[in-house]
């Protein structure tokens, strides 16, 4: 075989979740590589070994770079690209003031090309190699981002955001049946297609009527290998409008659970502030919570209970929240999952970090089996860390002593300078240092 293609330098996977296993789950290879064939993984070990016995593959040595598996956003809105870090609102005023107007200019299909290609690009540099995004409530978003993923080969999961109710501005309002009708028509063209899935997307219950979340959940019924996308008590602000909109709903989780939004394949957005019995039926049902921490402290949302919501056995993905996250790195977004912690006195080792910010958020996207880690038959998709990317993470890491303390720096400190290398399926796509930070 002579396409073959062997990274060399410091290797770390998972042979299984550290918060269910220990640390000791985590697997790291001082001299290792990883073998691509095809796109995929095909073997991952030491490096002497892989070189021995594979001198016909193509060597990319990274010296000291650290090799893992490529970052996954288990939450994003592609569409809120251009208005990340606008300031001074919380919730319910940022949707308002920032957030809505800006998706209404993804009425024309050429902005929206230009912010899905340049969303992918900012992504890709900053070491993510796979996101499940918003879109708008326009079908052009939808195409336009699944596109510019396909283009570059990237493993994405986007969906249509519906809204039907008069609380979401005229411009932004779809109808029950035109949710239904063109979700139903957009999973049809691209679920499945390469390597990208359609997520059915009701925004939240705030700006669905209960018409619209019936007929979504209808459609996921119909396709229950699709995921499903909400968010779900990020703001207690948001929880008492839930409250008045919906009088009957036991709780904000029942305006999705009595209208067929409640299975397993479904992703709730920061799912700060829930209720006992929300909680225990998340857990019964194994759907996913999408810890969104840099958007949560941004917006003034709370502090996620993450070692509450892993102790109990939740499936909990980490995502930047974009743009209501202030980053586009998952490097960054570690670093806020472990301030939150800190806050809730439970201080996230990196090896949880590193595994929320792959596994764990492939996980709740139920792609555990093909993204990730680094494991043979997994796709390779891949990123190299710069261990030592400024001079300021460079002379700390200088004092570590063993492989967590050389990359809790770059964790808490890094940006898309640390990012040597990403590999989407097999293929560089982008090689660093950048010029200029984009994070
Ligand atoms: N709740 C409903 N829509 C949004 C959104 O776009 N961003 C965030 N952070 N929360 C939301
Ligand atoms: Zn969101």
């Amino acid at each position: 075989m002579t396409d073959d293609i062997l990274l060399l330098g410091q290797v770390l996977s998972f042979d299984a979740d550290p918060f269910a296993e220990g640390i000791e789950a985590a697997r790291h290879e001082a001299r290792g590589g990883v073998l691509i064939r095809a796109g995929k993984v095909a073997e991952v070990g030491p490096a002497d070994d892989l070189r021995a016995r594979h001198p016909q593959a193509a060597v990319a040595d990274h010296g000291n770079g650290l090799i893992m598996a490529g970052f996954v956003d288990s939450h994003v809105h592609y569409p809120q690209t251009a208005i990340i870090a606008s300031w001074g609102k919380r919730l319910i005023d940022w949707l308002n003031h920032y957030t809505f107007p800006e998706e209404m200019r993804f009425a024309d299909p050429a902005y929206a090309t230009e912010i899905a290609g340049r969303y992918l690009d900012l992504v890709l540099a900053n070491g993510t190699t796979s996101v499940v995004s918003y879109c708008t409530i326009h079908p052009t978003s939808v195409d336009a981002i699944f596109e510019a993923a396909l283009a570059r080969g990237m493993r994405v999961v986007a969906g249509k955001t519906c809204m039907d109710r008069d609380t979401a501005p005229v411009g932004l309002r779809d109808t029950a049946q035109s949710a239904y009708d063109d979700s139903k028509r957009l999973l049809e063209k691209w679920h499945g297609v390469d390597r990208l899935s359609y997520a059915i997307t009701p925004r939240f219950s705030p700006t669905s009527t209960p018409d619209q979340l019936s007929a979504l959940g209808a459609l996921w019924g119909e396709h229950p290998d699709c995921l499903m996308q909400t968010h779900l008590s990020e703001q207690v602000d948001e929880i008492a409008w839930v409250k008045s909109l919906y009088p009957q709903a036991r709780d904000y989780l029942d305006t999705y659970e009595e209208h067929g939004l409640l299975r397993p394949g479904g992703m709730y957005g920061h799912a700060i502030h829930l209720e006992e019995r929300e909680k225990s039926r998340l857990l019964e049902v194994d759907a996913a919570l999408i810890h969104c921490p840099t958007s949560n402290t941004f917006i003034g949302s709370g502090l996620f209970d993450m070692g509450a919501m892993m102790g109990a056995g939740h499936r909990v993905g980490l995502a930047t929240d974009t743009g209501g996250g202030s980053s586009f790195s998952m490097l960054r977004t570690m670093a806020a999952a472990y301030e939150i912690g800190q806050l809730r006195h439970h201080p996230l080792h990196a090896a949880h970090l590193l595994w929320l910010a792959t596994a764990g958020s492939a996980r709740a996207m139920r792609m555990e089996d093909k993204i990730g880690n680094l494991a043979p038959g997994m796709e390779a998709d891949i990123v190299v860390l710069d261990l030592a990317s400024t001079p300021a993470i460079a002379q700390r890491t200088e004092r570590a002593e063993d492989i967590w303390e050389a990359i809790f720096p770059t964790i808490m400190m890094g940006d898309d300078r640390a990012i040597s290398a990403t590999y989407v399926a097999g293929q560089l796509r982008t090689q660093g240092p950048a010029k200029s930070s984009t994070q």
